[in-house]
């Protein structure tokens, strides 16, 4: 299971500094011990239905896999605030039976020594099982897996990518609309949203209709726009400023906040702070199968009386972390995930 680009890129050894995998020849035992994830680019529609079927059994039966991992450690770095992937990283390890070792915050940390993420990385290699690593910099997720021969799993890297959190993503998504057929729409912080970046690259391994909606200032970078026409056989893209003409016809849409933290001029984020925002009124000319989800944390981009409508499927969505990221160091973590059988 879990071969098919598993062979040609998954598994495969160190990603370039563009998040792409090169380097073949290990066996699949070797390959799913030592791989690393850093871009939702690497999954072929097989390798995230292997996943999430697994999470899927997980869900139904957490108590199969109660004890499958009961001697290993995961080692979480992170740089950057998380409550969410964190703790439920933290929560699925321990639901396999085995526990985690924590940098804690960089200021506790001999990062403010000044070690460098390479030597941390390779230091804590040293003792654990994989790493998972969040990191406000873009492309850092890729340049540490080129220390270690752990497992390394990108929780996070500045704009760039977000993989785990996209697993979670299609999960809910399979769960509430299908993945095949589906017309979505992803709202908010497209330049600067990591989670947007590797949902949509994701969404293009299946039949989809995506409509990007953000001010002009915060569109999707043009190269993902250009990957994304390169599988125009499956995936239709639109781009638009308002949310009006496409919210009738959409299966899900994917809210993401502004992220204050990531704009380069506080003034720039003041333009389009706010700007864009559901409450249950927008709703009123929306499905009534719309499936509203949202990476979390939010601000003031969905109101909470939306919480309570059919829509809201974000807090669903942060649960289903806990399964998927249990399937994902499952499946990375047993031998080529022949455990599983
Ligand atoms: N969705 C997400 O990545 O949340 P955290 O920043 O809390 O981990």
């Amino acid at each position: 299971m879990w071969r098919s680009r598993v062979d040609a890129v998954f598994a495969l050894g160190t990603p370039t500094a563009n998040g792409e995998i090169e380097g073949l020849g290990k066996s699949l035992h070797e390959q799913m011990r030592h791989d690393h994830l850093i871009t939702s680019k690497q999954l072929s529609r097989a390798d995230i239905e292997r996943v999430l079927d697994h999470a899927a059994e997980i869900d139904a039966d957490r108590s199969a896999v109660a004890d499958r991992h009961a001697d290993t450690l995961l080692g979480l770095l992170f740089f950057e605030p998380s409550t969410r992937t964190k703790m439920s990283f933290e929560t699925a390890m321990k639901r396999l039976g085995g526990d985690v070792v924590d940098m804690g915050s960089v200021e506790s940390s001999s990062v403010t020594k000044g070690e460098t993420l390479a030597d941390t990385v390779r230091v804590i290699e040293g003792y654990t099982d994989a790493l998972v690593l969040r990191h406000p910099k873009q492309g850092a997720a890729t340049m540490a897996s080129e220390f270690v021969d752990v497992p390394l799993l990108n929780a996070g890297d500045g704009a760039g990518h977000h993989p785990t959190q996209t697993l979670l993503d299609l999960y809910t998504i399979r769960e509430n609309a299908g993945l095949d057929d589906l017309t979505i729409g992803i709202m908010g912080d497209l330049k600067y949203g990591r989670t947007v970046h590797s949902l949509a690259y994701a969404l293009s391994n299946f039949d989809t209709r995506q409509h990007f909606i953000s001010p002009e200032s915060l569109q999707l970078p043009r190269e993902v726009v250009y990957d994304l026409h390169q599988e125009q056989e499956r995936v239709q893209i639109r781009e638009h400023e308002s949310i009006d003409e496409v919210l009738p016809s959409l299966d899900v849409l994917y809210v993401t906040r502004i992220q204050r933290e990531r704009f380069p001029d506080e003034n720039e984020y003041q333009q389009v702070a706010g700007k864009y925002q559901i409450d249950t009124e927008t709703l009123d000319a929306a499905s009534d199968e719309l499936t509203v989800m949202h990476p979390l944390p939010r601000v003031d981009e969905i109101a909470p009386a939306v919480d309570e409508t059919d829509h809201a499927a974000y807090f669903e969505q942060a649960h289903n972390g806990v399964p998927v990221r249990m399937a994902l160091l499952d499946l990375l973590l047993s031998n080529g995930g022949e455990d599983n059988e």
